[in-house]
């Protein structure tokens, strides 16, 4: 019965061909630091799901983000555990990628056929060092606040259009409740956004040029 079903459904939606070219592809002999790559990408979907569940509670208001945070953590079930995953994840998320990076970059994976690979990967790091600096200023509590100021004042230092940048960033002179609704906007909407489609070539890229091999001696 289960093996007709699952004739069935690979007839319409191709499951052999998925199973074949993705999940059982060859892969050359390498060692654990080839896995940075796939640690991270369980990182990034840890991050997804903790992150959605705390929207449920989370406020973007700077009368309420601080209680909702404080709520979370010690009145709704599980919380504190939710948030602790979706806090140090981040922090170990950017570890993990930069890590992944350095061993791409060692082992000159960067390299012909997989320059696009790299610079999806660029990318994806811009991406995940934005999330990380939108998610700080989140919970609205002094060091929040201040690190989020001495961040956006620092882009002032860009000639010419330095102040502009931090206008656009903090949605005025100061930080605001706009500016709030602003970074959680980014946060949740626009990397997010940018993220699953960067991220979606380069997997692509993954698969359909394999991953590459420890460079022998004479290579
Ligand atoms: C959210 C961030 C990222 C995720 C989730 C991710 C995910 C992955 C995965 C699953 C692989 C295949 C397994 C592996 O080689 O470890 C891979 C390969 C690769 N990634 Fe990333 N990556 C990210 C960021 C980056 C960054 C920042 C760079 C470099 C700037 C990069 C460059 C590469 C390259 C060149 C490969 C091919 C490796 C090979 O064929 O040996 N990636 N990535």
């Amino acid at each position: 019965m289960t093996a007709r079903l699952i004739a069935w459904l690979d007839e319409r939606l191709g499951l052999s061909g998925f199973y074949k070219n993705v999940l059982d592809r060859k892969v050359p002999k390498v060692n654990w630091a080839f896995t940075l790559g796939s640690a991270s990408l369980f990182l990034v979907i840890t991050q997804a799901v903790t992150g959605v569940f705390l929207t449920a509670y989370y406020i973007p208001h700077p009368d309420q983000a601080y209680d909702s945070i404080n709520y979370i953590m010690n009145d709704v079930a599980f919380g504190w555990l939710i948030r602790g995953i979706h806090h140090w994840g981040a922090s170990l998320l950017v570890v993990t990628v930069f890590l992944h990076m350095l061993r791409t970059f060692i082992y000159g994976s960067y390299k012909y056929p997989r320059e696009i690979t790299w610079v999806t990967g660029v990318l994806l790091l811009l991406v995940t060092l934005g999330m990380g600096f939108t998610g700080y200023l989140l919970p609205w509590n002094q060091r929040s606040y201040w690190a989020t100021t001495v961040a956006t004042s620092i882009t002032e230092t860009v000639p010419l259009i330095g102040p502009l940048i931090n206008q656009v960033l903090r949605g005025g002179e100061d930080l605001s409740t706009l500016t709030l609704a602003r970074f959680f906007s980014a946060h949740i909407w626009m990397f997010p956004a940018a993220l699953i489609g960067i991220l979606g070539v380069h997997i692509y890229l993954v698969i359909r040029l394999g991953i590459s091999h420890i460079p022998s001696e004479d290579e």
